[in-house]
């Protein structure tokens, strides 16, 4: 199936991923008009667009998805006949300290969205098509073998994962009650470029630089599947364009490695890159009170989006990490600008004096 949409509504494009994925398409379809609409949070940081802020296909509006009368005058002025909904909160720590903004955003704001678009879209709808970009978290936890697939039953295990399978139940509601046009990803960890610093990746990459002690969950044991967020990007696009309508797509990277493991690799990394002898900073790593009911493991089988819609991830995690490390040392200002005081508090908050200085 080919859809090639004209109008699309891009919700939380400030914060990481929808940065990314803003960055790319813009660009990439020029007869495509994107309307960004964040509500600017600690996450959303309109510094991540200034490369497309000018372009004639892009426009920033600042507000919030639960606005009703906001997102009806945006669908009538814009006629949008996409929605790629990435506005949410994300971080599962700051879930398990308050979950009520992640219900208020995450399930009641995509409520919000649906609605709006069912109105806008009834008599047109396969013509349409809302693209609610979701997590593996909404599948629970995994053992040493196994991977999730797109009929694993949801089991979702923090408020976090709770909030997001909340919403494709919702999004898929919508589609067997309304016969609603839609598409579901549900994605592994992503890394790279613009990622808020309270994220791991980020997060060891700072305190690398400024040689503050890193904290790491338990024991480091967790497994985690880490993508490139430009190569989930890239398939965001792909199903967007081409999966067929009412279908789900499982996106991760391969490349499933333990917590202690990957920051040792991006300590060595920093290192590297700064010319000191590899393995100097892993002295910085602290074992810090496990997060309360951490999943052991994520992995997803990514075969069928690979086989139907051609994608393949660019990056394995050696060429991303290098990347990574890479743009961050570059981008030291970015970094620094982000880390604000309400930052710190929520740091000090979460990782007491261990973390932070
Ligand atoms: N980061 C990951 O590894 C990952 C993995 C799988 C799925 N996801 C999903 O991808 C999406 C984007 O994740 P991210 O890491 O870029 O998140 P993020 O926290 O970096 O960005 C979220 C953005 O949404 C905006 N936002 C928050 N509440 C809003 C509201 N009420 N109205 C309008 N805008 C609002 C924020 O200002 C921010 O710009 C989320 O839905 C997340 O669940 C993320």
């Amino acid at each position: 199936m080919s859809f090639t949409p004209t109008s699309v509504l891009v919700t939380g494009g400030a914060g990481f991923i929808g940065s990314n994925y803003l960055l790319h398409v813009v660009p990439a379809h020029p007869d495509t008009q994107y309307v960004n609409l964040d509500a600017l949070t600690y996450a959303g940081n309109l510094a991540n667009l200034r490369a497309i802020e000018e372009a004639d296909n892009y426009a920033f509006v600042h507000g919030d998805i639960n606005e009703g009368a906001l997102i009806d005058r945006l669908f009538e002025e814009h006629q949008f006949d996409a929605v790629v909904h990435f506005a949410a909160e994300s971080h599962v720590d700051r879930s398990i300290l308050d979950p009520t903004a992640f219900v208020t955003t995450n399930v009641h704001g995509t409520l919000v969205l649906l609605q709006a678009a069912r109105k806008a879209w009834e008599g047109a709808k396969h013509a349409c098509r809302f693209h609610h970009v979701s997590t593996d978290e909404v599948f629970g936890t995994l053992g040493m073998e196994g991977h999730f697939t797109a009929d694993t039953p949801y089991a979702p295990r923090s408020p976090y994962a709770a909030s997001k399978a909340a919403a494709d139940h919702l999004v898929r509601a919508f589609g067997t009650t309304y016969d609603f046009p839609y598409v579901i990803t549900n994605t592994s960890n992503n890394y790279g470029p613009y990622q808020f610093p309270e994220k791991l990746i980020p997060l060891v990459i700072r305190n690398a630089v400024v040689g503050d002690p890193i904290p790491v969950y338990g024991k480091g044991e967790n497994v985690r599947d880490w993508l490139f967020v430009e190569d989930h990007c890239e398939a965001l696009d792909s199903v967007l364009h081409q999966a067929g309508d009412q279908t789900t797509w499982l996106i991760g990277g391969d490349q499933e490695i333990t917590n202690l493991e990957l920051v040792e690799r991006l300590l060595d990394e920093v290192d590297r890159a700064t010319g000191k002898p590899v393995g100097t900073r892993r002295s910085l790593i602290q074992f810090v009170t496990d997060r309360p009911g951490h999943d052991f493991r994520y992995a997803l089988d990514s075969s069928p989006v690979k086989e139907a819609l051609k994608w393949t991830p660019k990056h394995d995690l050696s060429s991303g990490i290098a990347r990574t490390v890479a743009w961050y040392l570059g981008n030291m200002d970015w970094l620094n600008d982000v880390l604000d005081g309400g930052y710190r508090e929520y740091y000090a908050a979460q990782y007491g004096s261990r973390g932070m200085n």
